[in-house]
């Protein structure tokens, strides 16, 4: 085993059972579907750049002011990443550095508001994001949370209920942005509500920054004090996250990030970062997000004919939640029924879920990762009769065997190509 040939015949020599686990993952990846929204196959240049050698670097600090020395070459990276993220977003700031999503938030918060100052935030359970105010999280433990949801009977967000909450409240920072929402979201809206009350602004894209990357999706930009992504989404690059601002906060985002909540940056998810952007920059890489949303539109579209309810009854996005009330079946079943057909889905709550979280009554359903295979509307439509046909049938378990024959069948003709 230990001294075999294959992509992984080092780490296999060093380290088996890894190896092993790694390759169980590839095949994983392509022998099922992937409806995970947050989840992409990034491709094989962001893999490369991921795993060279500038993951050994130590880089405290910015582009030409370090405390380390020889950082001469990861300061053209760094640069490179940072330029790009301003150029493609039109932002007049970025900071490259951010781990993760959570990081960007958590950078922002530190950087403008004192603890127990409050913060407006979407709630977790109509769709928004443990950062942004979940009692468990940081964000819920160090300030004063106000959320607001969506409309009861539309799925879109209730704007007349933030700007009554932000009325009642006078937050310091107003939060838009979610995990778990299908429609575009009016960032000029939250503008003018923020504006009414002074408080600052901060876009959250992590989900959409390749939509508004690629102007599918309205920027938040022109109208935003903060907007914070992550690269590795809709975006399909680097795994980490990255903050863009106005000139005036440059600063202070940056001092939030390191010393206050990083050390040494990861170099090589900068880099990554960097190609991450030049991709996106490129007319296919939109072509690449108006797919994803015609592929979520066509999805959505069938769910519906087949009295599977979408709420907010579609989608603007790469994504939307299917409500499984009516089908009798918690979240978490339907994940159980849908992994044995060879589909991969997360359980999601629906606005005014009656469902515990840990069950909830829906699943989230994105495109990303099967538009990146190359699937089209046409697979996309098939892939929800599928899905109806494991979901409605009166046993789920005895359905999912001959779905997901056709499943392995359809990744073999879409393989993703690294
Ligand atoms: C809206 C939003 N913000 C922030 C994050 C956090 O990103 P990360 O998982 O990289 O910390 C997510 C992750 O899904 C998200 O959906």
């Amino acid at each position: 085993m230990g001294d075999s040939v294959g992509p992984h015949s080092a780490l296999r020599s060093v380290d088996p059972q890894v190896a092993e686990a790694i390759e169980a993952e590839e095949r994983r990846q392509q022998e099922h579907l992937e409806l995970i929204a947050s989840e992409n196959h990034c491709p094989a240049t962001i893999m490369d750049v991921t795993g060279s050698v500038l993951t050994d670097k130590y880089a405290e600090g910015y582009p030409g002011s370090r405390w380390y020395g020889g950082c001469e070459c990861v300061d053209v990276v760094e640069t490179l990443a940072i330029e790009r993220a301003k150029q493609l977003f039109e932002a007049e700031h970025a900071n490259v550095q951010p781990h993760a999503g959570s990081q960007a938030n958590m950078a922002v918060y530190m950087a403008m508001l004192q603890p127990r100052r409050t913060i407006l935030g979407m709630s977790l359970a109509h769709g928004g994001h443990l950062s942004h105010g979940h009692s468990r999280n940081f964000s819920g433990q160090l300030y004063e949370v106000v959320s607001y949801g969506v409309e009861r009977d539309s799925g879109i967000i209730d704007y007349d209920e933030v700007r009554k909450l932000a009325e009642q409240h006078n937050p310091a920072l107003i939060i838009a942005g979610a995990s778990a929402y299908s429609r575009v979201i009016d960032f000029e809206a939250f503008r003018d509500i923020a504006d009414e009350v002074s408080a600052y602004l901060l876009a959250d894209i992590a989900h959409i920054a390749g939509l508004v990357a690629a102007g599918v999706h309205p920027s938040p930009v022109p109208h935003a004090d903060f907007v914070t992504a992550t690269t590795h989404k809709t975006l399909r690059g680097a795994r980490g996250a990255f903050i863009l601002c106005r000139k005036e906060y440059a600063d202070r985002i940056d001092s939030a990030v390191m010393p206050g909540i990083q050390g040494g940056p990861m170099m090589h998810a900068i880099a990554a970062k960097a190609v991450t952007f030049k991709l996106a920059m490129q007319p296919e890489f939109r072509h690449y997000q108006e797919q994803i949303v015609a592929n979520a539109r066509a999805m959505a579209d069938e769910f519906i004919s087949r009295a599977f309810p979408v709420v907010s009854g579609g989608t603007d996005t790469h994504m939307f939640l299917l409500d499984l009330t009516d089908a009798g079946l918690s979240g978490e079943q339907a994940l159980n029924f849908l992994a044995c057909a060879n589909v991969t889905v997360n359980k999601n709550a629906i606005p005014n879920d009656p469902r515990r979280p840990a069950e909830a009554s829906g699943i989230r359903i994105g495109t990303p990762a099967i538009t990146t295979r190359g699937m089209k509307e046409d697979e996309a439509r098939t892939i929800a009769q599928w899905i109806v046909e494991v979901l409605g049938a009166s046993d789920p378990a005895q359905a999912a065997p001959s779905v997901k024959a056709r499943v392995l069948d359809l990744c073999a003709r879409f393989p993703i190509e690294h």
